[in-house]
């Protein structure tokens, strides 16, 4: 028997009329039921969210750095605990549990370093023309608004962090809805927040229910709109809110590159090392996993049965056990979709190297080569423990096959050659190039975001407040400068 966690209405725990199960992927226990709030609740905490931002926006640095510390210092104190959680509600395994957790300290860690700097405002001398004699303009950033953050399954406390600490580092209101699938994580943050002295009003965690988010994105007190999951609904929601402010953080079908010049036993024993456990870690239900290797001819043969190998070595099966590196998907639906795709693709001629296999809410780490280019499985984010490995002839065709989807979110290259990573860094349509690593690598402070159908805007703390804030210029006249 678990009793109902309450959600967060302007810093205050409250439940509604209704509530709903959340369930692990692995067993279908239950983990926790959830209060949902009623329309009225929404209401009232978007109203607060909304009378409370000029006071917020101008709560000292201090207090809002002090705040976002407690959450980082306390986030740490209780990992232990929080990572069972995600891992129950997400299926994750529980070491990847651990260092999702030690993410989100780091997020409000750095949220609280970036409020004590953030804003420092810049001065520019207006008199380089005749009629800027005596002027100075100061340029300072203000929040735009009250954002609304909705957070995706796959991440469920680091991507409600990546939300919420930007926006109180920079004085805007927030309004985080979790997802469905995994509301508890993104709650435990609401209990770390309301052990703070923000004002009342300036954050709420509520886990609405999908078909009743289109009224939220539509309300005018919310300028901000920060979403993270797939492309399809992240682009309905830009195209239905044209004049509001979107950063969308969306799909991607991560390529990693391997070069001729990587060609050691060691580097091929390294790259095949990372891409084994970044096309499977989350059950490969990461933005940025490995989907596609796309390798010189000249290193192929040698680097295809080290991979396959490094994917059979995953360890799969309960997440709550510590040396599980594979965990279920979120969901049966999910696992029967990547089993779809799966077998449409061997259907038309793809080499099944390994996997290929489903276990109710669990799919096997799978590899495949020759995949039709035509296939779902080639030109659509996957989301699951599955690899497809590409043949190509030098580095003009390696970074033209990584720009040859839709998706532009971050790709890595394995090379030890220093002009061959900026000419990456030149072609490459992605948000991020990483050189001797897979694509997979993400520091929580660097921009993080894609081009193409991946998305716009970045997040990266400092980078989602200049996203959440706009440029306001002062100038002052009559001056002796
Ligand atoms: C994502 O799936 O977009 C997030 C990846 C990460 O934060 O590591």
């Amino acid at each position: 028997m678990t009793s109902t966690h309450a959600f967060w209405l302007a810093g205050r725990q409250a439940t509604g009329d209704d509530t709903f199960d959340v369930t692990s992927p692995w067993d279908n226990r239950l983990v926790g039921t959830v209060a949902v709030p009623t329309d009225a609740q929404i209401e009232e905490a978007v109203a607060a969210a909304h009378a409370v931002r000029d006071e917020f926006a101008a709560t000292p640095a201090h207090v809002r750095a002090a705040a976002l510390d407690h959450v980082s210092r306390r986030l740490a104190e209780r990992t232990e605990e929080i990572a069972r959680l995600i891992s129950a509600e997400n299926g994750k395994p529980l070491k990847w549990a651990r260092g999702e957790v030690g993410r989100a300290v780091s997020v409000f860690r750095f949220a609280a370093e970036e409020a004590r700097r953030f804003n420092g405002g810049e001065a520019q001398r207006l008199d380089t023309d005749a009629g800027g004699t005596g002027r100075l303009a100061l340029t300072r950033r203000f929040p735009r608004g009250t954002v609304l953050g909705i957070a995706p399954f796959n991440f469920p406390l680091n991507l409600c962090a990546h939300k919420i600490a930007p926006a109180i580092a920079a004085g805007a209101p927030i309004i985080l809805k979790p997802a469905p699938a995994t509301p508890l994580s993104g709650l435990v943050l609401g209990e770390l927040l309301a052990e703070t002295d923000l004002p009342a009003g300036s954050w709420s965690v509520l886990p609405v229910p999908n078909d009743r988010m289109p009224a939220l994105v539509q309300d005018e007190r919310l300028p901000v709109i920060s979403f993270t999951g797939s492309d399809k609904v992240g682009y309905a929601i830009m195209d239905s809110v044209p004049r509001k402010h979107c950063t969308l953080e969306l799909g991607g079908n991560g390529a990693a590159v391997v070069l001729a010049d990587y060609a050691s036993d060691q580097d091929l024993d390294w790259a095949a090392t990372r891409i084994a456990t970044f096309s499977n870690y989350q059950g490969g239900q990461s933005c940025i996993s490995v989907q596609r290797v796309i390798a010189d001819a000249s290193v192929y043969d040698r680097l295809v049965p080290r991979i396959v190998a490094a994917v059979e070595a995953q360890t799969t099966g309960d997440p709550a056990d510590d040396t599980t590196d594979v965990g279920p998907l979120v969901s049966e639906d999910a696992a029967r979709r990547v089993e779809g795709w799966v077998d449409e693709a061997v259907r038309a001629g793809a080499q099944l190297l390994t996997g290929g296999k489903r276990d109710g809410a669990s799919y096997a780490p799978t590899v495949l080569a020759e995949v039709p280019a035509d296939s779902t499985l080639a030109q659509e984010e996957v989301f699951g423990p599955v690899l497809t490995l590409q043949r190509v002839d030098g580095e003009a065709a390696a970074f033209g096959t990584v720009n040859g989807s839709k998706y532009g979110l971050q790709a890595g290259v394995f090379t030890h050659d220093l002009q061959a990573a900026f000419r990456a860094h030149r072609a490459l349509e992605v948000g991020g190039v990483i050189i001797g690593d897979v694509p997979s690598y993400r520091a929580d402070q660097m921009p993080y975001g894609g081009v193409k159908q991946s998305g716009v805007g970045r997040e990266g703390v400092r980078f989602a407040m200049e996203d959440y804030t706009y440029e306001r210029v002062l100038v002052l006249t009559g001056l002796d400068l």
